[in-house]
């Protein structure tokens, strides 16, 4: 096999604030691929840097009293400390705000400009004369144009969901000092995005680059073809001063527009660890050439940059055109990875999701349960997946510890009984019908192609091969024997053996582990041509010691603050089910108020019982729209799941969505209850259907 040398990125996460979860994930993805391929032989030089410039940092910085520097250098700090603490394998992190990359900003700019691919033109945009600077959309707030809603930001509105420009708006005002924002002029510095060459050079590149199909596609409309040409707009490349960013050449109090230089931060970042010593230094890759070497155009190197689907436009258009026209080396693939939603809930760019990764760590939780519970669920497409606590505990509990690491446990023990000296038993295909070295090469295939949900699915069925294979064996019987207590660790033997291969399979997912199962069995660091390998007879390995621990629920609960019973809202049963209690009068409402309530019919399409809830049902309710919605109604001491699907009853459809223990709730069905015991569930009469409303 010949040896690669690969040049991998994730995308740069933004200097404001610590790593969310939708970090975490994307970084997760792309280490389990890199410590693939470095366990297939390859060298893999895995980047990151925070991207640091543009006007949000600027502001946040000056609304902390700090100068930009500092802000961009506590965060730094603590997305250093996390990265590490996930096990993620990146041989250097570095900071757009360096002069690796306002050199190659500047140089790449250059290139663009020298190629007549850059031109300047005036226009207008809204100025706060009171902070006396140019405002980003985000700045600027008023009235939708369309449906007069309030407050809206200067690109879309919330309520209508129309999108407009910032000028459209009515009574705009700015964000940071309230007053009315002035239209001034000025000039702005463009890429020729739009120009043919780029155009043909985008189709052609994109057309070559094995891109996921749907990536394709969308790119296929921004680009058009001959016929219906090309959708691309020039891209707006300066902003001006106050900016934190890098200074354009030749064009004094223009900075490039933060999207210009966040992603040549991945060459910055590659040129320091190589200028640094570092790459000449990493034992597993002896890293002998220059930065200027590596990334010549006609260098072997592999580039690949992990990103998420929203930032797809930058890094397929903008950024290969970008190297192109500057001379430059291209990427050799981009691999786009879809969101990740904690139980039903989008995660906001911003705000992250409910599950913060520093508290999941604060709690006492194993980063490699989550780097596990990812792999599961990712696949090659772009498609968003969902971290629900109940799947994480299961996936956890029962597959990974109960049905891998027990492995180990359950042989261990008898093996003690022979002073940890194993024997050689059956290779590994008897037990599981696939020679060790296949399952590598199938799994392989999987992981290369990132398929980490179906390269663990196979490997959690080699595990259950494994333990039926013990569990015919019987060794616990056979150890009772002075005769057949050979054969006793025969069997163990054989069963440590897989838990071996089994480990080494998982080892990009599992790297901790798998240090820890290679001091337990008292071997050399495994990589993928140790699969066939077999450990000896007479072998001795070290005493088991505990390898991994279930999660804890009341891990759980602190890491989503949940509060343990009794519920706190609404009563009187726990979930979402509103009563209609026999309680004195409660204040009187206005009939706006009422108004306020979106009461509908909903169907009840299916019921279920929840783990570890006593009071809770769960409900899939319609409600005559495109989406199902879920409902945790307290109503199991009164309703058998199976009698209620099927049922409409009326529910308060636009309730806020509430976090439960066991997932969220989006809104509430209404029932009926006394001071005795019993819940009613509400009911239309005959002719109502999902979705009307109740008045
Ligand atoms: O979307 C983001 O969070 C950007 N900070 C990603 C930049 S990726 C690369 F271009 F630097
Ligand atoms: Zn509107």
């Amino acid at each position: 096999m010949s040896r690669r040398t690969l040049f991998v990125t994730t995308a740069l996460p933004y200097a404001n604030g610590p790593f969310h979860i939708g970090h975490i994930m994307e970084y997760i993805q792309a280490d389990i691929w890199v410590r693939f391929q470095r366990l297939q032989g390859h060298t893999v030089h895995f980047v990151g840097a925070d991207d640091t410039h543009g006007a949000p940092i600027m502001l946040r910085a000056e609304a902390d009293s700090i100068t930009p520097e500092e802000l961009i250098g506590r965060v730094a700090e603590s997305h250093q400390r996390d990265y590490a603490r996930f096990h993620l394998s990146f041989d250097n992190w570095y900071t757009t705000h360096s002069p690796e990359n306002i050199d190659l900003s500047q140089s790449i700019y250059r290139g663009l400009k020298d190629a007549g691919l850059v031109y300047a033109k005036a226009i207008e945009q809204f100025y706060d004369p009171v902070k006396g600077m140019f405002l980003p959309d985000r700045y600027i707030k008023g009235e939708c144009p369309k449906c007069g809603t309030k407050d809206q930001y200067g690109d879309a509105c919330e309520n209508c969901g129309s999108t407009y420009a910032p000028t459209d708006l009515k009574n705009p005002y700015s964000v940071l000092t309230g007053v009315k924002p002035e239209l001034r002029r000025s000039e702005h510095l463009f890429f020729r995005l739009s120009d043919p060459k780029v155009v043909a050079f985008l189709r052609e590149w994109t057309t070559a680059t094995p891109l996921q199909p749907e990536v394709k596609n969308k790119i296929a409309e921004w680009l058009g073809d001959d016929e219906t040409g090309s959708k691309l707009s020039d891209w707006d490349i300066s902003r001006d001063a106050p900016y934190f960013g890098i200074e354009i050449p030749d064009a004094p109090g223009k900075y490039f527009y933060v999207w210009l230089d966040a992603p040549i931060g991945y060459l910055a970042s590659l040129k320091n660890y190589f200028d640094t010593g570092k790459a000449r230094a990493n034992p597993t890759a002896r890293e002998t050439r220059t930065f200027e070497e590596f990334v010549a155009l006609d260098s072997e190197v592999e580039q690949y940059h992990f990103i998420g689907k929203d930032i797809v436009y930058f890094h397929t258009l903008f950024w290969p055109a970008m190297l192109k026209f500057a001379g430059r080396k291209l990427p050799t693939n981009v691999f786009v990875h879809g969101f990740i939603q904690v139980s039903g809930e989008k995660m906001s760019k911003s705000r992250g999701t409910g599950l913060s990764p520093q508290r999941y760590l604060e709690v006492g939780m194993n980063p490699e349960w989550l780097r596990y519970y990812i792999a599961a669920k990712l696949n090659d497409r772009v498609e968003d997946f969902d971290f629900t606590p109940d799947d994480f505990v299961a996936r956890v509990n029962s597959d990974l510890v109960g049905k891998l690491v027990n492995i180990a446990a359950r042989s261990a023990r008898f093996i003690a009984q022979s002073g940890n000296k194993l024997e050689r038993g059956q290779d590994f295909e008897v037990r599981h019908r696939i020679s060790a070295s296949a399952a590598g090469e199938l799994i392989g295939q999987y992981y290369d192609r990132r398929e980490f949900g179906r390269a663990i699915r196979e490997i959690m069925v080699l595990a259950d091969q494994t333990n039926e294979y013990y569990d015919r064996m019987k060794p616990w019987e056979l150890a009772r024997e002075p005769g057949t207590l050979p054969r006793a660790i025969e069997v163990c033997s054989e069963c440590l053996d897989d838990f071996r291969i089994l480990t080494i399979l998982l080892k990009p997912v599992l790297p901790e582990l798998a240090r820890g199962v290679e001091s337990f069995l008292n071997i050399g660091a495994q990589s993928w041509v140790d699969l066939p390998r077999h450990l000896p007879a007479g072998h001795v390995i070290n005493a088991y010691a505990h390898l991994m621990s279930r999660v804890d629920p009341k891990q759980i609960d602190a890491l989503f603050d949940i509060v343990p019973d009794p519920s706190p809202q609404p009563s009187p049963s726990g979930g979402g089910v509103g009563a209609a209690t026999t309680v004195g009068p409660v204040a009187t409402i206005s009939i706006d108020d009422f108004s306020k309530v979106d009461l509908r019919i909903a169907k009840i399409v299916n019921a279920e019982h929840v783990d570890g809830a006593d009071k809770l049902l769960k409900l899939t309710l319609d409600v005559g729209d495109d989406r199902h919605r879920t409902v945790f109604a307290g109503i199991k001491s009164a309703y058998k799941p199976e009698d209620l699907i099927g049922r409409l009853t009326p529910m308060v459809a636009n309730l806020a969505p509430r976090k439960m223990k066991f997932g969220v709730s989006e809104g509430m069905v209404l029932a009926a209850s006394g001071d005795g015991s019993g819940i009613f569930l509400l009911a239309p009469d005959s002719g109502a259907t999902p979705g009307m409303r109740v008045k």
